[in-house]
């Protein structure tokens, strides 16, 4: 195993930067964003588990397996010293704390990614999906996303954020 870091500063700094948290609602471009920029290999999304468990990505019903399965793997993934890139919504902070706290637990950072899609392009492109999510959940998210701040994602831990807008998405 990775060693942990010991605390300070200067070995913060040194810990590779081996993780990636997507934030954003749904419809916003998070898995297409990832099908153009990032390795199939490198994703972890909890529809691929329950997808594995159930036959439905969709079936939330044994989600508590789907989160332990994706853990499991994602340690492993760590521990071989890959990119991890977590394709969630993550809008709320304490889903974006358990990635955080895996992150520092192996010895990684962890960048945010912010899905800035306007409200009516998420909204556009969920009606036009087969699985369409309610309307309120995508406002939700969506609000909450545009809640979050550079500093405010620094502050919980992410050694960078960058943006991702419909005009041009910065590419680390
Ligand atoms: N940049 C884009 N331009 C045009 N259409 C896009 C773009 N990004 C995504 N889409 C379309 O929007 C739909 C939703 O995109 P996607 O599945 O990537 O969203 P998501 O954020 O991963 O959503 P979820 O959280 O539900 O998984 C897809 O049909 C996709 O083709
Ligand atoms: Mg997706």
């Amino acid at each position: 195993m990775h060693p942990v870091p010991p605390a300070g500063l200067a070995a913060h700094v040194a810990a590779p930067l081996r993780m990636e948290v997507l934030i954003g609602p749904p419809g916003s471009g998070k898995s297409t964003w990832c099908a153009e920029h990032r390795s199939e290999r490198d994703l972890f999304n909890l529809d691929t588990y329950r997808l594995w468990l159930t036959g439905d990505a969709t079936d939330q019903t044994r989600n508590p397996e789907a989160v332990a399965w994706q853990q499991r793997d994602l340690h492993a993934h760590l521990l071989a010293g890959r990119l991890a890139v977590i394709d969630a919504t993550c809008t709320v902070a304490w889903q974006r704390a358990v990635h955080l706290e895996t992150a520092a637990r192996f010895g990684v950072r962890a960048r945010a990614i912010v899905f800035r899609t306007p409200l009516h392009l998420c909204l556009q492109r969920n009606a036009a999906q087969d699985r369409v999510v309610p309307i309120d959940v995508i406002e939700g998210t969506w609000a909450e996303t545009t809640m979050l701040t550079r500093a405010g994602l620094l502050a919980e831990g992410f050694a960078d954020v960058i943006d991702v807008s419909p005009r041009g998405p910065a590419q680390p």
